[in-house]
């Protein structure tokens, strides 16, 4: 070949070679055309591997006019190289980009227990007319739970209540408390009267479960000791705490009962929220809810517990379940405790 042939030739590969080179998109692309041109086997390797067998003057001229070339191609693939580079990055820092301005997550919220709910809004009550609050034991003596609310060993009040024994002791047989009222006798033994208390927590019977039963449930109790306090103080108080949770325009009556620890003791019913008193299916027809135990303390639980038999005070209790159960309408008690978050998001 003629060396100005060799030499068209050089300017064809560079010019072939900048051509592709400005038309490659990729990374791959640029290392296929980088073999292509400048490889071992490429066009530019073939001519300048016949450098040999030229003359001296031709070597030197084709020699320059190759690295020219060669020089060229190098240039245009690095430029290339870097502005794929940059792209790439360009392009990674838009996948990773953070919008600051979309909306935050909002973290999970939980929510109380509609039976905490209950106990929340009863304390509030009575804390509102100036009762404080006391908290005790779950596992009993026998003394706590019967005997100095006035039920003796034999006495055959203590059938009211289906108790759950635990396993003797040196010091006695402990038992579940059948309910709150132990807590009188606790914060009356710890406190000298004037008294105001007012006590929740858990109660347990054995009970068979069923829509309107569970062997763990849960009372709130209410004592007022002081000079002078008449069963009116009771119904007085009752009857806020009644409108406070059931309604303003919710009536109450005291029916004649008996608990062995309070004489005159009284059954507590508010007018029916839903009927409001002329008979519905939430009151079964009576138009009347029964809500709580009451009465005035029996003097022989002031002597147990070291105060003078004279003093005066109410007391009350009521089931946390069963107001619940009444003021949501729940069919079914056991729903509180399966901790199934669709029916514990309703509340
Ligand atoms: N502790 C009783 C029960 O669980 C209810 C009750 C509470 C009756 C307070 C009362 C009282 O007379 O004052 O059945």
């Amino acid at each position: 070949m003629a060396i100005e042939d060799v030499i068209a030739r050089l300017q064809e590969i560079r010019s072939e070679g900048l051509t592709a080179l400005d038309a490659v998109r990729d990374a791959q692309a640029l290392r296929d055309a980088e073999v292509r041109f400048l490889g071992r086997k490429g066009p530019l390797a073939a001519i300048v591997s016949t450098l040999g067998g030229m003359p001296p003057e031709e070597r030197r001229e084709v020699g320059r006019v190759a690295n020219e070339v060669r020089t060229a191609l190098e240039g245009s693939i690095a430029e290339r190289r870097g502005r794929l580079d940059a792209e790439e990055g360009d392009r990674r820092a838009e996948a990773e980009r953070v919008d600051v301005t979309l909306p935050g997550r909002k973290p999970p919220l939980g929510r109380l227990h509609p039976i905490t709910q209950v106990i929340d809004e009863v304390v509030d009550v009575f804390v509102g007319l100036g009762f404080k609050v006391a908290e005790g034991p779950e596992v009993e003596s026998d003394y706590y739970n019967f005997e100095a609310l006035n039920m003796p060993a034999d006495h055959p009040a203590r059938s009211m209540f289906d108790t759950l024994y635990l396993e003797p002791t040196d010091y006695g047989q402990p038992l579940l408390r059948t309910h709150t009222s132990p807590m009188w006798v606790r914060v009356m033994e710890a406190n000298p009267p004037p008294a105001y208390f007012t006590m929740p927590g858990r109660a347990f019977r054995r009970d068979v479960v069923d829509p309107t039963h569970m062997a763990g449930f849960h009372q709130i109790d209410g004592l007022a000791v002081d000079e002078g306090i008449s069963f009116a103080d009771l119904k007085g108080s009752v009857e806020v705490f009644a409108r406070a949770l059931f309604g303003p325009r919710q009536r109450i009556r005291m029916i004649p009962h008996y608990f062995p620890f309070t004489e005159p003791s009284a059954e507590i019913h508010v007018s029916c929220f839903a009927c409001d008193g002329s008979g519905c299916r939430v009151c079964g027809n009576e138009g009347w809810i029964e809500i709580m135990g009451a009465g005035m303390i029996h003097p022989n639980v002031f002597r147990a517990v070291g105060y003078d038999p004279e003093v005066t005070g109410f007391a009350f209790g009521m089931g946390i379940e069963r107001i619940a159960l009444l003021r949501w309408s729940i069919g079914d008690i056991r729903w509180l405790y399966e901790n199934d978050l669709r029916f514990l998001r309703e509340f």
